[in-house]
């Protein structure tokens, strides 16, 4: 190699040191820092960036440890229509993902990424998806030339010298990850406070196992052990060896007498779920705590008695600020309030940070997440944000103040529910339970949510989501559901699985649920169901709880009300099943005849 400033490899494995050189002979970066992981380090990334201007460092007294970053404005979110599976056949990536030849990608990715690390350091960053040393634990190498990459990875997964030492032992397979801005510099070329691209590619190679990203440096696309490894790399290698990678938070639910039940939960977006992981029940269950294992992420597996068990992969939460607060969600503001990244949210004048919703009062003043000046009367008049709806915090699960003391068990938590839902404000009752495993699987097969304004599309309209996964299984969907089928061949007891919503709708358009704490409601009957001590009613959908079920302590709420909440409409139904089919035909050729004969039977039940 050329006259390069190389920071001591950190690691001996001879095949890792092999490819660190031939990507850097590709993209040819001005220098090579392996990562190590520490605080030092940390602390110097920083402060490299707030001499660049990527960071402004928080006040101190008011937002200890954190710093404040904002994007370019056409970088801000996960771009699902530049995200690629390039499987050897396309049939294997399905219909539901972007796939391009791998050879022809390849090609491309080459071009792109010839020389695009000029001017810039390339960081060699280990990474542990899950605690290290984890039988359930996966390692990856991130390649970046982001240092904001790697002060965000620091936080979202476990890095450095003892990530390097699993590498050495070379039991587990690594999972390479290329990822670049795509902003080389040219000699003495000043740099901008946010480099990328706007040509985007985050490319994944199911066969080989490899990430590639172009493009961006914001969140998903950039983190490369979030949505990259964890469910689209991820979810193939479950498949391969009988696991299951999830869109799915993880809780655990305590009663007074200390019994422990833990379920993990999948959402569409925009449907609570960092709250639903971090709830705070309400007084009337005084005794009872909801634990937190995970908000995004599970990996599930079978243990050696075929009982699941799950790991939240990551470290940290990547979480949605604006409509966080001290009302929806104590626990997340408590788990941000030191050592965060915050991006694109709103900067006070004081040094520290706001979002909409964050305070009933704005401020009287901020600069918005792209640096102009807001005040209330500016949002007033021209509807401006102060943050970007997408604005993120970064910050290390260990603060949550509900962290569960078993979160980082090497062997992971006992599930005994999966609980699917979504936002829908007719036809889905607050709470039932699927008839039996293939039935829950069809339930997890045909879950939607209403679009909201954020997302384009007719406002309204329900979109399938399954499993919440529509973005993120690497591989067909069809596919997929056959897997959640076969699963449960391997397991000696079975999660019981059902469907919440907390959404629903009156004639008059109010929310009937109050939704947040309330839901433990819902949630304690799930685990009573679960362990089989509470009582339902069969509908033609499944077990739904009847009002006697629930417990209603401390809140009024009539058993009219409730019966409203969980009526089944059978027109509605009829619609919705007719609806389930739209999926259905997009992936007919792959779809299990579990789900077919499902379907059919709830059509005979109708
Ligand atoms: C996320 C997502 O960022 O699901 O977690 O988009
Ligand atoms: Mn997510």
């Amino acid at each position: 190699m050329s006259k390069r400033d190389v920071s001591k490899p950190l690691s001996t494995n001879p095949n890792l040191l092999k490819w660190v050189h031939k990507m850097a002979d590709l993209t040819k970066p001005s220098a090579i820092h392996w990562v190590d992981g520490s605080q030092q380090e940390y602390d110097g990334l920083c402060a490299l960036m707030v001499a660049s201007g990527t960071f402004i460092k928080l006040n101190e007294q008011l937002w200890p440890g954190c710093f404040y970053a904002r994007s370019d404005p056409g970088d801000v979110a996960r771009v699902e229509d530049r995200t690629f599976i390039c499987s050897l056949s396309k049939d294997n990536a399905g219909p539901t993902n972007n796939w391009v030849d791998p050879f022809e990608m390849r090609k491309k990715l080459k071009g792109l990424f010839s020389g695009c690390m000029a001017g810039r350091t390339m960081y060699v960053l280990p990474y542990s998806m899950g605690p290290v040393g984890s039988p359930m634990a996966q390692i990856g190498v991130e390649l970046t030339d982001s240092p904001y990459v790697v002060a965000n990875m620091r936080i979202m997964a476990r890095i450095g010298l003892p990530v390097f030492k699993e590498i050495d032992k070379a039991e587990k397979r690594v999972v390479p990850c290329l990822h670049s801005v795509g902003a080389p510099l040219a000699p003495g070329q000043k740099d901008v406070v946010w480099p990328c691209n706007p040509d985007k590619y985050i490319v994944h190679f199911p066969e080989t196992r490899e990430i590639w990203s172009y493009g961006s440096g914001y969140g998903g696309n950039a983190l490369l052990g979030k949505k990259c490894f964890a469910l689209r790399i991820a979810s193939n290698m479950a498949r391969d060896e009988g696991w299951m990678a999830e869109h799915m938070l993880i809780l655990g639910v305590e009663n007074p007498q200390g019994e422990k039940t833990y379920v993990a939960a999948a959402f569409p977006s925009a449907c609570g779920k960092t709250n639903f992981a971090m709830m705070i029940p309400p007084k009337a269950f005084a005794g009872w705590k909801v634990w937190t294992v995970g908000d995004d992420i599970a990996w599930i597996k079978p243990d050696a008695n075929g009982r699941l068990h799950a790991i939240n992969p990551e470290a940290g939460f990547f979480g949605v600020a604006p409509g966080t607060s001290v009302k929806t969600n104590p626990n997340a503001m408590a788990a941000l309030a030191k050592n965060t990244i915050f991006t694109n949210v709103a900067l006070t004048p004081e040094g520290g940070v706001w979002w909409e919703g964050m305070t009933d009062t704005p401020p009287a003043e901020c600069t918005d997440w792209q640096g102009k000046p807001w005040t209330p009367a500016l949002a007033k008049e021209k509807g401006a944000k102060a943050a970007h709806p997408n604005a993120r915090f970064t910050a290390p699960a260990s603060q949550c103040p509900t962290i569960d003391p078993d979160w980082e068990k090497p062997e992971g938590v006992p599930i005994s529910a999966f609980i699917f839902g979504g936002r829908r404000a007719t036809t889905m009752p607050l709470v039932y339970q699927a008839f039996n495993w293939s039935a829950g699987v069809y339930t997890g097969a045909t879950m939607g949510s209403e679009m909201t304004a954020a997302a384009a599309g007719t406002i309204g309209k329900v979109r399938r989501d399954p499993f919440a996964m529509l973005p993120f299984c690497g591989y067909h969907m069809g596919d997929y559901f056959r897997h959640w089928i076969k699963m449960q061949r391997s397991l000696s007891e079975t999660p019981r699985i059902f469907h919440v919503n907390w959404f629903r709708k009156d004639a008059d358009g109010k929310f009937i649920w109050p939704g947040f704490g309330e839901n433990m409601r819902v949630l304690k009957w799930i685990v009573d169901r679960a362990r089989g001590r509470a009582l339902g009613k069969e509908t033609p959908i499944g077990w739904q709880p009847r009002y006697e079920d629930l417990e209603w302590k401390d809140l009024e709420f009539t058993k009219e009300r409730f019966d409203a909440l969980q009526a089944f409409d059978r027109n509605a139904w009829r619609a919705e099943v007719i609806g389930h089919e739209e999926l259905f035909i997009d992936l007919h050729d792959h779809l299990p005849k579990e789900l077919v004969y499902e379907r059919e039977l709830l059509i005979c039940r109708m």
